[in-house]
This record gives C-alpha cells, structure tokens and sequence, in this order.
C-alpha cells in the first residue's frame, strides 16, 4: 500500500542510554504529532528492538530490524530469524543496504531470500536498492538498479510485491553529505516504478512506496518528498537528532 514514510536506520550507533534518551525524545515528539499523512518508523540496532518497542506502545510509530537472518531458526551462531521478529511484533526490516552488501557481502539472492523469509511472517521488508559512484558515472546506473530490483523481488507475486517498501539510495549520497538532486532522485524513482509496473502492472507499481536515502536531512526533505515519485525517505544521520528526524517526518 502506497503511502508516505519516513524511516530512521539508527545503524550501529547508540549505547544503550543514548538510545534510551533519543528513542523517549522522539515518542515525546510524536505524542502531539498528526500522523495520518505519514508513518514514522524506527529502526534501531537489534539489542534496541525492545526499548523501542515499548515505547511505541502508546506513541503512534511502527519499529523495524535493520536485517535478518536468511535461514530459519536453527544452529547460526550470532543470526536474528524473521520468526523472532515476528514473535517481538516487529513491523518492518531494512534488506540489502548497501552497507551490508558491501562489508558483508550480501547479494541480491540474498536479498530474495531474506525477503521471503519476512513475508512469511507478515513483516514488511524495507529493500535497498543504489548505484556506486562510478557506476553512475559510467552510465550503468539505471542497469544496476535493474538487476538489484529484479533479482531481489521479481519472484514475488503481485500480492506480495506491495508489502515491500523500496528505498533508492544512490550509495555515493550515503553519509557524504552530498544528497541527490530531486532531479536525479525523481528520474530514478520513476524508473524504479516503471519496472514494477511492467513487470506487474500500472496498479501494483502505485501501490508501491519508493523512499530516497542517502544525505537526507531536514533542509532536503521538503524538496525530494515534493517529487511525485518519492513517497518518503529512510534517514541515517539525521534520524539520531530527535529535532531533525522530527521536521523530515513534517516535510511532506
Ligand atoms: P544517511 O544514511 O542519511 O546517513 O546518508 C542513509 C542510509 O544509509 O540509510
């Protein structure tokens, strides 16, 4: 279902009290916040599921993994199984960031694994998808793209493909401080929809929600979110000052 999100991937940062600290700053935020235009999740590291969680409670705010394990419960020392999650009501889970693709070396099988094993369990799978910068410059952007989105969801059926969020992060914006244009942001976007829509249809493809990341902050937000194809961000940096996650999740 299409709609307009705002994610924080906290990644690996906060100790256990800055966590506690951020995470009860943000539900203060929110407590008066109107969130029927916008959902807000949150996506801490896995010790934090909980912490967060509880104060999800009575605050309206959904929380996400930032991975899961491709394989069912079972002997894999240090894995986290969808089951698990599921068994915490988590929500949603980040899959394939770029930054798990390039230190753990995670590929796009992986991605459909790790993809099947959440919907199974009704969690929303948040997908990366995003070019190197010499890709781009090279001009394979848009066939890079391709093949990360096809590989990693094109065995779904329609059904399940609109329980994935996609999320466009052009990996040379990641925490460089050097955003992508709305231009750039909405071409890609559009693209990124026209393959959904012509591998399903044009229906599926508007169900579909596609976030932007990479450098999103509460200066950028309005303008990339403004794009008809942007339905939202996934924010790293930003989204560890409460202040700043808060004024992207108003930016639409
Ligand atoms: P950034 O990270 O906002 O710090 O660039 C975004 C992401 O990696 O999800």
């Amino acid at each position: 279902m299409r709609r307009n999100i705002v994610a924080g991937n906290w990644k690996s940062n906060q100790l256990f009290s800055q966590a506690d600290e951020l995470i009860n700053d943000i539900a203060e935020k929110l407590r008066n916040f109107d969130s029927t235009d916008v959902d807000v999740i949150v996506c801490p590291p896995f010790p934090y599921l909980e912490l967060v969680s509880d104060a999800a409670e009575d605050v309206e705010f959904f929380v996400g993994a930032q991975n899961v394990s491709k394989f069912d419960n079972g002997a894999y020392t240090g894995e986290v199984s969808a089951a698990m999650l599921q068994s915490m009501n988590i929500d949603y889970c980040i899959v394939g960031h770029s930054e798990r693709r390039k230190y753990f070396f995670e590929t796009n099988r992986d991605v459909a694994e790790k993809v099947d094993r959440l919907l199974k369990v009704d969690i929303n799978p948040i997908v990366c998808v995003g070019e190197l910068l010499e890709e781009r410059e090279e001009g394979r952007h848009f066939d890079v793209i391709r093949s990360q989105v096809s590989e990693g969801l094109f065995h779904l059926s329609k059904d399940q493909i609109t329980k994935v969020i996609l999320a466009y992060e052009p990996v040379w914006a990641i925490g460089t401080g050097k955003t992508a244009t709305k231009d750039q942001a909405q071409e890609m976007h559009a693209f990124i929809r026209g393959l959904i829509a012509d591998k399903y249809s044009d229906d599926v493809a508007q169900d579909v929600s596609i976030l932007y990341g990479g450098s999103c902050n509460a200066k950028n937000a309005r303008e990339l979110f403004a794009q008809p194809d942007v339905d939202g961000g996934l924010i790293g940096g930003a989204s560890l000052k409460h202040e700043d996650f808060i004024e992207i999740a108003c930016s639409f």
